[in-house]
């Protein structure tokens, strides 16, 4: 369930903030969802980690400093628009991205790599911040069991 609030800091500004029940997905279902839209097996690992990284797997995740969103922490820079109108690189809302169904979040995700990596960033991993420190070497642990 997604609650609009708007707030008026000290300053007199309004800002808009999401209060949200936090879904927090297991790696396996993760996994399964990743799979289920056909994402090639050997990337299923990475994409878990790097969900685990961004987010500890909470659909409903945002980081109010650099605007990032949901579970894969997808920027608003340049992949979505802030608020509930599609829109930048993938055509979607921000908002949209916090679904506790994150098909929406994996079709960005696969643009995102594929963009990345047409750009000359490979693998597209690159994309995200966590991936070389924390995801660049076995991600076995991340499906094991699933
Ligand atoms: C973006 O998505 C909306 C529907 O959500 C669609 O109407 C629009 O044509 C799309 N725009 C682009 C450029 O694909
Ligand atoms: C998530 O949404 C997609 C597309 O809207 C749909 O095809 C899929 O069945 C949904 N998955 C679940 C687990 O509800």
């Amino acid at each position: 369930m997604l609650l609009n609030l708007i707030l008026v800091n000290v300053f007199g500004i309004v800002l808009i903030s999401t209060l949200s029940e936090s879904k927090i997905m297991t790696k396996c279902e993760v996994a399964k969802a990743l799979r289920q839209k056909g994402v090639p097996e050997k990337e299923v690992p990475t994409w878990v980690c790097i969900a685990n990284a961004e987010s500890r797997f909470d659909t409903h995740a945002v980081n109010r400093k650099t605007w990032d969103y949901g579970i894969f922490q997808i920027s608003s820079l340049y992949w979505c628009q802030s608020g509930d109108k599609p829109g930048k690189g993938c055509n979607l809302s921000c908002n949209s991205l916090l679904h506790d169904n994150i098909s929406t979040d994996i079709d960005c995700i696969r643009k995102v790599y594929a963009e990345t990596e047409a750009i000359g960033q490979r693998p597209g991993f690159k994309a995200w911040t966590t991936w070389k420190p924390h995801c660049s070497g076995d991600n076995r642990q991340w499906v094991q069991g699933c």
